[in-house]
């Protein structure tokens, strides 16, 4: 069974126009995909590549991306978004892979708030979104989603450092699931991420959420603090009980949670 990555094979399955170059080996697709939106790359420039020896999530923590078994892309997007609302192109993103990976397999993904997705409690896809604030909107001027997923158990089994928390979308190599898992991937950002202000994607991210009546850990500025997961509001803030009783909603851009 075959399944290398390749821009003609994922063409094949896009409803949508997308310019995609497929890397065997980058730094990080990110990196590379901010290069080009420099030098003004038009949106739906895509960059995929087989293995990453640089590739980082959030809090620039280090994103392991083995050859022959994940798929790590980047999407340029210049949404009209004032950049403060980030949060929002990240969960319409997490929506996007949770249904491409439903549609392809069958297998039903939750989101953990605020982007990260799991199977049967392990984490299989991360999501980063970065991008450049015009600052005279404080809009984007263009954002990069990029997306992490581990569709097969690598090669030499998960690295020691996340072979707890690290799970693989299929167990078995399928015919050209990577080159669909891609495209069907595309097709959900063009339907989620680019009609934000339908906010369609908000009930379905709720939806899918894992964390809700979960005892959590809110992790900020390196301290941790027990609560219990509340709900997601439509600005994609979680809402958590502390043990004193105390409630708060909680913006995504400093706070990790932990299980
Ligand atoms: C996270 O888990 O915090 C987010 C991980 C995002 C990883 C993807 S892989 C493609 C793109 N390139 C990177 O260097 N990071 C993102």
């Amino acid at each position: 069974m075959k399944d290398i990555l390749c821009e003609k094979e994922i063409s094949k399955h896009l409803n949508d126009e997308y310019n995609i170059k497929v890397f065997d080996e980058i730094d990080s697709t990110n990196i590379y995909l901010k290069q080009l939106a420099k030098n003004n790359a038009e949106p739906h420039t895509v960059i995929i590549a087989n293995t990453q020896t640089s590739g980082h999530g959030r809090f620039d923590r280090k994103f392991h991306s083995p050859k022959n078994s994940g798929i790590y892309m980047s999407v340029l997007l210049k949404p009209d978004l004032e950049a403060e609302k980030s949060v929002l192109l990240t969960a319409a993103a997490a929506v996007a892979v949770n249904e491409a990976i439903f549609s392809l397999t069958g297998k039903k993904t939750e989101i953990k708030w605020v982007n990260d997705i799991l199977l049967e409690g392990k984490k299989v896809c991360g999501i980063l979104t970065e991008g450049a604030i015009n600052p005279k909107t404080l809009k984007f001027d263009w954002a990069i989603i990029g997306i992490g997923v581990n569709v097969y158990t690598p090669e030499n089994d998960f690295n020691s450092e996340i072979k707890n928390i690290a799970g693989a979308v299929s167990e078995k190599t399928q015919e050209n699931l990577r080159n669909k898992l891609c495209a069907e991937i595309l097709n959900n950002i063009s339907l989620y991420c680019e009609n934000l202000q339908n906010k369609s994607f908000i009930s379905k991210y709720k939806e899918y959420s894992y964390l809700k009546d979960k005892r959590i850990n809110v992790i900020r500025n390196g301290s941790s603090t027990p609560a219990t997961a509340l709900f997601i509001d439509d600005e994609c803030r979680l809402a958590v009980r502390y043990d004193d009783e105390t409630e708060e909603l909680l913006n995504s851009g400093e706070i990790s949670i932990k299980l």
